[in-house]
Protein backbone atom coordinates (compact mmCIF):
# COMPACT_ATOMS: atom_id res chain seq x y z
CA UNK A 1 0.00 0.00 0.00
CA UNK A 2 1.68 3.30 -0.75
CA UNK A 3 2.69 5.60 2.18
CA UNK A 4 1.30 8.86 2.57
CA UNK A 5 3.48 10.41 5.65
CA UNK A 6 0.81 12.42 8.00
CA UNK A 7 0.35 16.17 7.21
CA UNK A 8 0.12 16.42 11.29
CA UNK A 9 4.23 14.84 11.86
CA UNK A 10 5.73 18.09 12.92
CA UNK A 11 2.88 19.51 15.68
CA UNK A 12 3.84 17.22 18.68
CA UNK A 13 7.65 16.73 18.74
CA UNK A 14 10.23 18.42 20.34
CA UNK A 15 13.66 19.19 17.97
CA UNK A 16 16.23 20.07 20.16
CA UNK A 17 19.99 21.96 19.13
CA UNK A 18 22.47 19.51 18.54
CA UNK A 19 25.42 21.02 20.42
CA UNK A 20 26.70 24.97 18.65
CA UNK A 21 25.44 23.42 15.29
CA UNK A 22 22.88 24.84 12.56
CA UNK A 23 21.36 20.97 13.32
CA UNK A 24 18.01 20.29 15.09
CA UNK A 25 17.34 16.85 16.30
CA UNK A 26 14.36 15.38 17.33
CA UNK A 27 14.09 14.96 21.11
CA UNK A 28 13.54 10.71 20.41
CA UNK A 29 15.34 9.37 17.83
CA UNK A 30 15.40 5.61 16.58
CA UNK A 31 18.13 3.07 16.02
CA UNK A 32 18.16 0.26 14.01
CA UNK A 33 20.50 -1.80 15.98
CA UNK A 34 18.19 -4.66 16.53
CA UNK A 35 14.43 -5.67 15.21
CA UNK A 36 15.46 -4.46 11.41
CA UNK A 37 17.84 -7.18 9.80
CA UNK A 38 17.46 -10.10 7.77
CA UNK A 39 16.30 -12.32 11.02
CA UNK A 40 13.41 -10.02 11.58
CA UNK A 41 9.77 -9.07 9.77
CA UNK A 42 9.54 -6.73 7.13
CA UNK A 43 5.82 -5.75 8.06
CA UNK A 44 6.49 -4.88 11.13
CA UNK A 45 10.02 -2.75 10.65
CA UNK A 46 7.89 -0.95 7.64
CA UNK A 47 4.77 -0.19 10.17
CA UNK A 48 7.35 1.23 13.12
CA UNK A 49 9.51 3.00 10.34
CA UNK A 50 5.82 4.94 8.97
CA UNK A 51 5.17 5.26 12.35
CA UNK A 52 8.05 7.02 13.62
CA UNK A 53 8.20 9.33 10.73
CA UNK A 54 4.36 10.44 11.07
CA UNK A 55 5.21 10.89 14.85
CA UNK A 56 7.96 13.52 13.50
CA UNK A 57 10.85 11.55 14.17
CA UNK A 58 13.30 12.78 11.69
CA UNK A 59 16.47 10.98 12.44
CA UNK A 60 17.49 6.88 11.87
CA UNK A 61 20.52 5.66 13.12
CA UNK A 62 21.93 2.76 11.72
CA UNK A 63 25.89 1.37 12.03
CA UNK A 64 27.69 -0.94 8.68
CA UNK A 65 27.63 -4.21 11.41
CA UNK A 66 23.56 -3.59 12.33
CA UNK A 67 21.95 -6.74 11.19
CA UNK A 68 21.84 -9.94 11.85
CA UNK A 69 23.52 -10.73 9.47
CA UNK A 70 25.93 -7.36 9.65
CA UNK A 71 24.90 -5.04 6.69
CA UNK A 72 21.11 -5.82 6.77
CA UNK A 73 19.77 -3.37 8.90
CA UNK A 74 20.98 -0.65 6.02
CA UNK A 75 19.94 -2.99 3.54
CA UNK A 76 16.24 -3.29 4.49
CA UNK A 77 16.41 0.57 5.69
CA UNK A 78 17.07 1.10 1.71
CA UNK A 79 14.82 -0.83 0.40
CA UNK A 80 12.20 0.97 2.52
CA UNK A 81 13.48 4.53 2.27
CA UNK A 82 13.19 4.04 -1.68
CA UNK A 83 9.51 2.69 -1.07
CA UNK A 84 8.08 5.04 1.35
CA UNK A 85 10.38 7.55 2.05
CA UNK A 86 11.57 8.45 -1.53
CA UNK A 87 10.57 12.13 -1.60
CA UNK A 88 11.39 13.04 1.78
CA UNK A 89 14.88 12.09 1.49
CA UNK A 90 15.60 16.13 2.60
CA UNK A 91 13.75 15.82 6.03
CA UNK A 92 15.46 13.02 7.09
CA UNK A 93 19.27 12.64 9.28
CA UNK A 94 20.19 8.99 8.94
CA UNK A 95 23.43 8.49 10.40
CA UNK A 96 25.66 5.52 9.56
CA UNK A 97 29.19 4.20 12.03
CA UNK A 98 32.14 2.54 11.61
CA UNK A 99 34.33 0.72 13.56
CA UNK A 100 33.02 -2.45 14.44
CA UNK A 101 34.83 -5.98 12.64
CA UNK A 102 32.59 -6.07 9.12
CA UNK A 103 35.04 -8.16 6.66
CA UNK A 104 38.32 -10.09 7.66
CA UNK A 105 42.02 -9.01 7.49
CA UNK A 106 43.61 -6.01 9.12
CA UNK A 107 41.22 -3.43 7.27
CA UNK A 108 37.88 -4.57 8.27
CA UNK A 109 37.56 -2.80 11.64
CA UNK A 110 39.13 -0.28 14.01
CA UNK A 111 40.01 3.02 12.74
CA UNK A 112 42.36 3.87 9.79
CA UNK A 113 41.22 5.61 7.00
CA UNK A 114 41.46 2.70 4.69
CA UNK A 115 38.52 1.29 7.04
CA UNK A 116 36.51 4.33 7.51
CA UNK A 117 36.66 5.05 4.09
CA UNK A 118 35.77 1.89 2.32
CA UNK A 119 32.95 0.87 5.05
CA UNK A 120 31.43 4.42 4.13
CA UNK A 121 31.24 3.05 0.71
CA UNK A 122 29.65 -0.05 0.90
CA UNK A 123 27.19 1.35 3.64
CA UNK A 124 26.05 3.76 0.96
CA UNK A 125 25.66 1.11 -1.65
CA UNK A 126 23.21 -0.85 0.96
CA UNK A 127 21.20 2.47 1.33
CA UNK A 128 20.96 3.33 -2.09
CA UNK A 129 22.61 7.00 -0.92
CA UNK A 130 24.33 9.49 -2.00
CA UNK A 131 25.46 10.59 1.11
CA UNK A 132 24.70 10.46 5.16
CA UNK A 133 24.07 13.14 6.85
CA UNK A 134 25.87 12.08 10.05
CA UNK A 135 29.23 9.49 9.93
CA UNK A 136 30.78 8.46 13.66
CA UNK A 137 33.90 6.58 14.08
CA UNK A 138 31.91 3.88 16.29
CA UNK A 139 34.25 3.23 18.98
CA UNK A 140 37.67 4.45 20.19
CA UNK A 141 41.31 2.47 18.66
CA UNK A 142 43.98 2.90 20.82
CA UNK A 143 46.45 1.79 17.86
CA UNK A 144 45.87 3.71 15.16
CA UNK A 145 46.53 7.75 15.92
CA UNK A 146 43.44 9.47 16.53
CA UNK A 147 44.64 12.22 13.95
CA UNK A 148 44.42 9.70 11.22
CA UNK A 149 40.92 8.42 12.12
CA UNK A 150 40.13 12.08 12.58
CA UNK A 151 41.60 12.98 8.66
CA UNK A 152 39.57 10.07 7.39
CA UNK A 153 36.08 12.00 9.12
CA UNK A 154 37.03 15.42 7.89
CA UNK A 155 37.88 13.72 4.52
CA UNK A 156 34.53 11.47 4.39
CA UNK A 157 32.92 14.85 4.41
CA UNK A 158 35.17 16.83 1.98
CA UNK A 159 34.37 14.10 -0.53
CA UNK A 160 30.70 14.43 0.18
CA UNK A 161 30.00 11.41 1.62
CA UNK A 162 28.51 12.36 4.80
CA UNK A 163 27.47 15.94 5.92
CA UNK A 164 28.64 15.85 9.38
CA UNK A 165 30.42 13.71 11.65
CA UNK A 166 30.44 12.08 15.03
CA UNK A 167 32.27 9.64 17.38
CA UNK A 168 31.04 7.08 19.42
CA UNK A 169 32.08 5.54 23.02
CA UNK A 170 34.48 7.78 23.28
CA UNK A 171 35.79 8.50 26.84
CA UNK A 172 36.00 12.17 27.96
CA UNK A 173 39.57 12.91 27.81
CA UNK A 174 40.04 10.97 24.25
CA UNK A 175 36.56 13.11 23.28
CA UNK A 176 38.40 15.89 23.95
CA UNK A 177 41.33 15.26 21.89
CA UNK A 178 38.92 14.23 18.71
CA UNK A 179 36.98 17.43 18.73
CA UNK A 180 40.01 19.80 19.09
CA UNK A 181 41.35 17.63 16.19
CA UNK A 182 38.79 18.04 13.90
CA UNK A 183 38.54 22.18 14.96
CA UNK A 184 41.76 22.28 13.48
CA UNK A 185 40.85 20.39 9.93
CA UNK A 186 37.72 23.07 9.71
CA UNK A 187 34.97 19.84 10.34
CA UNK A 188 33.46 20.34 13.55
CA UNK A 189 32.64 17.49 15.36
CA UNK A 190 28.55 17.64 15.62
CA UNK A 191 27.45 14.69 17.66
CA UNK A 192 28.83 12.12 20.31
CA UNK A 193 26.94 8.93 20.88
CA UNK A 194 27.28 7.22 24.31
CA UNK A 195 25.77 4.54 26.20
CA UNK A 196 23.69 6.60 28.96
CA UNK A 197 20.99 5.13 31.02
CA UNK A 198 19.22 5.53 34.67
CA UNK A 199 21.68 2.03 34.87
CA UNK A 200 24.91 3.02 32.98
CA UNK A 201 25.97 6.26 34.15
CA UNK A 202 30.00 7.22 33.41
CA UNK A 203 28.83 9.96 31.06
CA UNK A 204 27.97 12.13 34.10
CA UNK A 205 31.73 12.05 35.42
CA UNK A 206 32.84 14.49 32.84
CA UNK A 207 32.02 13.48 29.31
CA UNK A 208 28.78 15.47 29.32
CA UNK A 209 31.04 18.85 30.66
CA UNK A 210 33.23 18.63 28.06
CA UNK A 211 30.79 18.37 25.29
CA UNK A 212 28.99 21.45 27.26
CA UNK A 213 32.12 23.63 26.81
CA UNK A 214 32.93 21.88 23.15
CA UNK A 215 29.29 22.77 21.51
CA UNK A 216 28.87 19.23 20.48
CA UNK A 217 25.50 17.73 21.08
CA UNK A 218 25.16 14.38 22.62
CA UNK A 219 22.44 11.38 21.85
CA UNK A 220 22.48 8.71 24.47
CA UNK A 221 22.12 5.05 22.80
CA UNK A 222 20.58 2.13 24.99
CA UNK A 223 18.66 4.84 27.72
CA UNK A 224 16.39 2.02 28.41
CA UNK A 225 19.24 -0.78 29.28
CA UNK A 226 17.73 -2.67 26.33
CA UNK A 227 14.75 -2.88 27.84
CA UNK A 228 15.92 -3.51 31.26
CA UNK A 229 14.04 0.10 31.67
CA UNK A 230 10.61 -0.63 31.47
CA UNK A 231 8.12 -3.29 32.99
CA UNK A 232 9.01 -6.21 30.39
CA UNK A 233 10.61 -7.89 32.95
CA UNK A 234 8.77 -7.22 36.19
CA UNK A 235 7.57 -10.81 36.24
CA UNK A 236 10.04 -13.02 34.04
CA UNK A 237 11.86 -12.79 30.93
CA UNK A 238 9.12 -12.87 28.17
CA UNK A 239 9.84 -15.33 25.21
CA UNK A 240 9.55 -12.68 22.23
CA UNK A 241 12.28 -10.20 24.62
CA UNK A 242 15.51 -9.30 23.19
CA UNK A 243 16.78 -11.01 26.22
CA UNK A 244 15.41 -14.34 25.18
CA UNK A 245 16.54 -14.33 21.43
CA UNK A 246 19.86 -16.12 20.84
CA UNK A 247 20.92 -12.79 18.80
CA UNK A 248 19.81 -10.28 21.36
CA UNK A 249 22.97 -8.31 23.25
CA UNK A 250 21.08 -8.47 26.53
CA UNK A 251 21.84 -11.91 28.51
CA UNK A 252 19.70 -13.21 30.36
CA UNK A 253 22.05 -13.08 33.34
CA UNK A 254 21.69 -9.11 33.23
CA UNK A 255 18.05 -10.16 34.42
CA UNK A 256 19.16 -10.67 37.45
CA UNK A 257 17.02 -10.51 41.03
CA UNK A 258 18.76 -7.30 42.37
CA UNK A 259 18.03 -5.62 38.77
CA UNK A 260 14.60 -6.63 39.07
CA UNK A 261 14.33 -5.28 42.66
CA UNK A 262 14.72 -2.26 41.30
CA UNK A 263 13.13 -2.17 37.87
CA UNK A 264 9.78 -3.02 40.57
CA UNK A 265 10.68 -0.09 42.71
CA UNK A 266 11.80 2.73 39.63
CA UNK A 267 8.33 1.07 37.85
CA UNK A 268 5.90 2.41 41.24
CA UNK A 269 7.65 5.82 41.23
CA UNK A 270 6.68 5.73 37.33
CA UNK A 271 3.26 4.98 38.31
CA UNK A 272 3.06 7.63 40.77
CA UNK A 273 4.09 10.12 38.01
CA UNK A 274 1.26 8.26 35.83
CA UNK A 275 3.62 7.47 33.50
CA UNK A 276 4.87 3.69 32.27
CA UNK A 277 8.88 3.06 33.36
CA UNK A 278 10.04 3.47 30.04
CA UNK A 279 8.82 7.06 29.96
CA UNK A 280 9.98 7.93 33.08
CA UNK A 281 13.42 6.69 32.04
CA UNK A 282 13.39 8.46 28.29
CA UNK A 283 12.22 11.47 30.35
CA UNK A 284 14.96 11.47 33.42
CA UNK A 285 17.85 11.69 30.24
CA UNK A 286 15.43 14.57 29.02
CA UNK A 287 15.63 16.86 31.94
CA UNK A 288 19.28 17.61 30.90
CA UNK A 289 19.51 20.52 28.82
CA UNK A 290 23.03 18.85 27.37
CA UNK A 291 21.39 15.72 26.19
CA UNK A 292 20.49 16.43 22.22
CA UNK A 293 18.45 13.23 21.56
CA UNK A 294 17.68 9.93 23.48
CA UNK A 295 18.26 7.17 20.63
CA UNK A 296 15.85 4.32 21.66
CA UNK A 297 15.16 0.72 19.86
CA UNK A 298 11.52 -0.31 19.08
CA UNK A 299 10.74 -4.01 18.50
CA UNK A 300 7.03 -3.31 18.22
CA UNK A 301 4.96 -0.86 16.95
CA UNK A 302 3.26 -0.11 20.76
CA UNK A 303 6.38 0.47 21.95
CA UNK A 304 7.14 3.69 20.03
CA UNK A 305 3.98 4.68 20.60
CA UNK A 306 4.61 3.91 24.76
CA UNK A 307 8.08 5.74 24.64
CA UNK A 308 6.84 8.88 22.83
CA UNK A 309 4.99 9.78 25.25
CA UNK A 310 7.81 10.55 27.68
CA UNK A 311 7.70 13.94 26.53
CA UNK A 312 4.75 14.91 28.08
CA UNK A 313 6.17 14.89 31.31
CA UNK A 314 10.33 16.07 31.65
CA UNK A 315 9.92 17.47 34.74
CA UNK A 316 11.20 15.66 38.38
CA UNK A 317 10.96 17.13 41.64
CA UNK A 318 13.85 16.91 43.52
CA UNK A 319 12.08 14.05 46.27
CA UNK A 320 11.16 12.28 42.92
CA UNK A 321 15.21 12.58 41.73
CA UNK A 322 16.15 11.41 45.30
CA UNK A 323 14.04 8.56 45.52
CA UNK A 324 15.68 7.47 42.43
CA UNK A 325 19.35 8.05 43.18
CA UNK A 326 18.63 5.84 46.31
CA UNK A 327 16.74 2.59 44.26
CA UNK A 328 19.96 2.81 41.75
CA UNK A 329 22.07 2.95 44.44
CA UNK A 330 20.61 0.10 46.41
N1 LIG B 1 27.08 3.54 19.27
C1 LIG B 1 26.98 2.35 19.79
O1 LIG B 1 27.97 1.68 20.14
C2 LIG B 1 25.61 1.78 19.98
C3 LIG B 1 25.42 0.60 20.74
C4 LIG B 1 24.12 0.15 20.95
C5 LIG B 1 23.05 0.85 20.40
N2 LIG B 1 23.26 1.97 19.64
C6 LIG B 1 22.15 2.72 19.00
O2 LIG B 1 21.13 2.95 19.97
C7 LIG B 1 19.89 2.42 19.50
C8 LIG B 1 19.03 1.99 20.64
O3 LIG B 1 19.67 0.96 21.39
P1 LIG B 1 18.78 -0.09 22.17
O4 LIG B 1 17.91 -0.79 21.17
O5 LIG B 1 19.66 -0.89 23.02
O6 LIG B 1 17.87 0.93 23.03
P2 LIG B 1 16.85 0.79 24.22
O7 LIG B 1 15.81 1.81 23.91
O8 LIG B 1 17.58 0.87 25.50
O9 LIG B 1 16.23 -0.68 24.13
C9 LIG B 1 15.31 -1.02 23.12
C10 LIG B 1 14.53 -2.26 23.54
O10 LIG B 1 13.75 -1.98 24.70
C11 LIG B 1 12.48 -2.57 24.58
N3 LIG B 1 11.47 -1.48 24.57
C12 LIG B 1 11.55 -0.31 23.92
N4 LIG B 1 10.51 0.48 24.19
C13 LIG B 1 9.73 -0.22 25.05
C14 LIG B 1 8.52 0.07 25.71
N5 LIG B 1 7.92 1.24 25.55
N6 LIG B 1 8.00 -0.89 26.53
C15 LIG B 1 8.61 -2.07 26.71
N7 LIG B 1 9.78 -2.41 26.10
C16 LIG B 1 10.33 -1.48 25.29
C17 LIG B 1 12.48 -3.39 23.32
O11 LIG B 1 12.97 -4.67 23.68
P3 LIG B 1 12.37 -6.05 23.15
O12 LIG B 1 13.10 -6.30 21.89
O13 LIG B 1 12.72 -6.98 24.26
O14 LIG B 1 10.90 -5.87 22.95
C18 LIG B 1 13.51 -2.67 22.47
O15 LIG B 1 14.08 -3.49 21.49
C19 LIG B 1 20.33 1.30 18.57
O16 LIG B 1 19.33 0.92 17.65
C20 LIG B 1 21.51 1.94 17.89
O17 LIG B 1 21.07 2.83 16.89
C21 LIG B 1 24.52 2.44 19.44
Amino acid sequence: MNYQPSPQRYASMEYRRCGRSGIKLPAVSLGLWHNFGHVDTYKNYRQILRMAFDAGITHFDLANNYGPPPGSAEENFGKILKKDFAGYRDELIISSKAGYLMWPGPYGEWGSKKYLVSSLDQSLKRMKLDYVDIFYHHRPDSDTPLEETMTALDLIVRQGKALYVGISNYGAEEARKAIGILKQLGTPCLIHQPKYSMFVRWVEDGLLNVLEEEGVGCIPFSPLAQGLLTNKYLNGIPSDSRAAKPHGFLKEEEVSEHRVEQIKKLNTIAEQREQTLAQMALSWILKDDRITSVLIGVSKPEQLTDSLQCLNNKKFSGEELAEIETILHS
